[in-house]
């Protein structure tokens, strides 16, 4: 598994900060309740019930880092209305017109896993289903035993061994930052993205649909809007942090007039976006001269592996699995798997590509919002299934990829994966219920 520096999520507060979207889509549910409507009532009540029966289960684990505000970005936002770009006559919003539409057959998904986590790769496929699935596993009687199974499901499992000598904090860090490579080697080039994430993480398949409609698969882009970055130099960080710098998609237009201050990093569009990109766009002499990746201890700055990331099949051939295998023998020892991969990808030239939307809407993150808050996301789609989702939280539902399970922090392996499940059927009915393309 690939995590951020472990621990460093014990400083964070426990609560939620009170101006956070799910806090105040909840807020706006109940102040919308109409008391006289009693179907309503035992609906809203219904979705209470559910909703309290995963908080006591797992444990409320909606926490957030500590992170500093951000300098120049006006946090009060008015919040837009989710504009959809067409709908079909049920009103269900139609995504299919972007210029590079993909289907589930385009996608292909790479997990690094472990021979204890196997209740929690089989929960993910309900909300995998139909997209072809590479699982790294440390054991081989795991890739054998499940050789029977493994084409219902579209499974290709292969072993990866455990670090002998640590690369990072974690056994596993050195599969986990090989994986998606790996997996290009297994599939080809038959595909437009790799969906990657830590085997904890669940993708909101038409939210991905969603977010890579309109960008070039062929063009070398690795997609997150969540990163670790340590704003302040000699310092863990947080994550996400919207100080860290990334790009903006090729091409990127920002369709956000009211914005009237850029975020702190000012993001060039990168058509691919290359670390010497960046480098020429920090006006704050964040990276040394020589363009060099900061390191951990020095800054933070890493990718976060259970909030997943997008790889275009463009990136995905630039970068040989020998390319890699070379590259994390020499990285040194970091903090996870994500950090390598971070690494590697700087070291072949390569950053990351923000998609965009949360870098105009600081309010909103699409790759796993909360963070790590996946009961809140359960009371989120809960409340939208009994149509009381008002603009932010339809913008968050509409916008959000992944989610963070954390089985780390949950009571067991079974409740993160019970909670996969709940989270997945969820969504399918959510996302029934609003998209018109549900493949
Ligand atoms: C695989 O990883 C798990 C979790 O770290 C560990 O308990 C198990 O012993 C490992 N199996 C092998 C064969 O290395
Ligand atoms: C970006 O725009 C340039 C010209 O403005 C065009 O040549 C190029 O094809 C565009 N790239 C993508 C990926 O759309």
């Amino acid at each position: 598994m690939l995590s951020g520096p472990r621990g460093f999520s014990q400083d964070a507060p426990a609560a939620l900060k009170s101006g956070s979207v799910m806090n105040h889509a909840v807020r706006n549910s109940r102040r919308k309740q109409q008391p006289g409507q009693s179907s309503r009532r035992t609906r809203w009540l219904l979705a209470c019930v559910v909703v309290v029966f995963f908080l006591v289960a797992y444990g409320w684990k909606g926490r957030e880092r500590t992170e500093k505000p951000v300098r120049g970005v006006r946090r009060e936002m008015q919040f837009m209305e989710a504009t959809p770009a067409t709908t079909d006559p049920g009103g269900r919003i139609d995504w299919s017109k972007g210029l590079y539409s993909v289907d589930r057959n385009d996608l292909v998904l790479a997990v690094p896993t472990d021979s204890l986590h196997i209740e929690l790769v089989e929960a993910g496929r309900q909300w995998h289903k139909g997209i072809r699935t590479f699982l790294a596993v440390n054991d081989s009687a795991v890739v054998d035993a499940k050789q029977k199974e493994a084409a219902v499901f579209k499974e290709t499992w292969q072993f990866a061994a455990d670090d002998a000598q640590l690369k990072a904090l974690h056994p596993g860090d050195s599969r986990a930052a090989l994986a998606p490579f790996q997996a290009h080697q297994a599939f080809g080039d038959t595909y437009k993205w790799m969906l990657y994430g830590d085997d904890d993480t669940m993708f909101f398949v038409e939210g991905v649909q969603n977010l890579v409609k309109d960008l070039d698969p062929d063009m070398p882009y690795f997609i997150t809007d969540h990163l670790w970055w340590s704003s302040v130099k000699g310092t863990v960080g947080s994550h996400p942090n919207p100080e860290a710098p990334r790009c903006l998609p090729c091409n990127y237009t920002s369709p956000e007039p009211w914005m009237d201050e850029l975020p702190a990093f000012n993001a060039p569009r990168g058509c691919p976006c290359t670390a010497q990109l960046l480098c020429q766009a920090d006006e704050r002499h964040l990276f040394e001269s020589d363009c060099h990746i900061p390191l951990h201890g020095e800054r933070t700055y890493s990718m976060h592996g259970g909030a997943g990331a997008l790889m275009s099949i463009g990136l995905m051939r630039q970068l040989p699995l020998s390319f890699m295998r070379d590259c994390l023998a020499n990285a040194g020892v970091t903090t996870g798997g994500d950090a390598l991969l971070t690494i590697c990808l700087w070291k072949a030239g390569y950053a990351h590509t923000d998609p965009g939307f949360s870098f105009f809407h600081p309010t909103v993150r699409m790759f796993d919002p909360g963070p790590e808050d996946s009961p809140g996301l359960l009371y989120a789609m809960t409340e939208a299934l009994a149509g009381r989702c008002d603009p932010s939280c339809q913008l968050l539902l509409q916008h959000m990829v992944t989610s963070h399970i954390r089985s780390r922090q949950q009571a067991s392996l079974h409740h993160s994966a019970q909670m996969m499940r709940a989270l997945s059927n969820t969504w399918d009915l959510y996302a029934a219920k609003t998209f018109a393309t549900v493949s």
